[in-house]
């Protein structure tokens, strides 16, 4: 049977970036992100005896076999659990670019992992369902809740889960990601993690890290923005300065990434609460409530190099769609 969904990116106010089990997926800490309305991943499973093999395709874009491999893990998993060995057809597309920090993992893993379960006519709780989306890529359970999410890093398989702190509803908090650069990104981000305890600010990360987490849930409830855009960006500053400590050392800021930076700063200095955070590559995403989006979006006009801009708001989680892609 054929079932579609629709899952949005999500942007990490608190990054999770370095595994405590690479197997399994469980993270090094606790993260909180929001999902993000304009970027989004639609996908379709089709498991059927009628297929002698599985075929994963990508509209508006090439999958590597690597992707198509670990694509391919996710269905074991999924065929595991469901206790079916059918083969799956898969045809998926996203609305942004793949590659380039803009979490396309996050929005593919936790589509396919809601549309093959659907396919499959298997119902799992929410909470089964972003532990296997985590299974296939860290980020992409916190694409599973609706809105502001948070992923418990757990001990186990089955204490690292994600679920909603808030409903998209709850805040008009904005995100305008801001494309400099298309190009695939060098170092993906399971690689990159693999070196992670070769940065000697680990340890300092690791210990910050729980009370930016209250910082940042605290912020949240009491929709303090100055607070929750001075963590958000504590956080991110945090987690490039030990990836671009790590040996090798992972840069994924451009010219166009610090230009943008800089300028957050000095409109920050102007009176206008914006902040920026940045994932793993060189485009950078600015948070702001809705009240200032025409301010935040006539500055960024005026910066060079800026080749587009996605406006978001926060977005309810992945869910079933009826139009399918094949
Ligand atoms: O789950 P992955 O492999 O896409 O890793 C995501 C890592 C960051 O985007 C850099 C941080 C985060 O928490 O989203």
């Amino acid at each position: 049977m054929k079932a579609t969904a629709q899952a949005p990116a999500n942007i990490a106010f608190i990054k999770y970036w370095g595994k405590a089990d690479e197997e399994l997926r469980l993270p090094l800490n606790s993260s909180i992100s929001m999902n993000l309305s304009e970027a989004y991943t639609v996908t379709t499973v089709d498991f059927s005896r009628e297929y002698q093999t599985d075929s994963i395709v990508l509209l508006d874009g090439v999958f590597s076999d690597k992707e198509k491999e670990r694509t391919i893990r996710s269905l074991n998993r999924i065929r595991q659990k469901i206790e079916n060995n059918m083969y799956a057809r898969v045809v998926t597309k996203n609305t942004f670019p793949k590659g380039t920090g803009a979490a396309a993992s996050a929005s593919g893993f936790a589509a396919l992992t809601v549309a093959a379960f659907a396919s499959a006519g298997k119902k799992l709780s929410q909470k089964e369902i972003t532990i296997f989306a985590r299974m296939g890529s860290g980020s992409a359970c916190r694409s599973i809740p609706d809105g502001f999410v948070l992923w418990e890093k757990g001990k186990t398989s089955e204490e690292s889960y994600a679920h909603s702190l808030y409903s998209h509803e709850y805040w008009d908090v904005r995100d305008a990601l801001v494309i400099v650069d298309t190009n695939m990104k060098k170092v993906s981000t399971t690689e990159g993690m693999e070196s992670i305890s070769t940065s000697p600010f680990l340890d300092a990360r690791l210990a910050a890290l729980p009370g930016r987490i209250d910082r940042c849930t605290e912020a949240l409830a009491r929709k303090n923005f100055s607070i929750l855009g001075e963590v958000i960006e504590e956080d991110c500053l945090d987690m490039h300065h030990v990836m671009q400590t790590q040996v090798p050392p992972l840069i994924y800021w451009s010219d166009g990434t610090k230009t943008i930076m800089d300028a957050v700063i000095g409109w920050r200095k102007e009176g206008l609460a914006v902040y920026f955070t940045i994932d793993a590559g060189p485009n950078v995403h600015l948070i702001y409530e809705g009240q200032n989006e025409r301010a935040v979006l006539e500055k960024i006009k005026t910066l060079y190099g800026v080749q587009r801009i996605i406006v978001n708001k926060a977005a309810a989680g992945a869910h079933l769609v009826d139009t399918h892609l094949f």
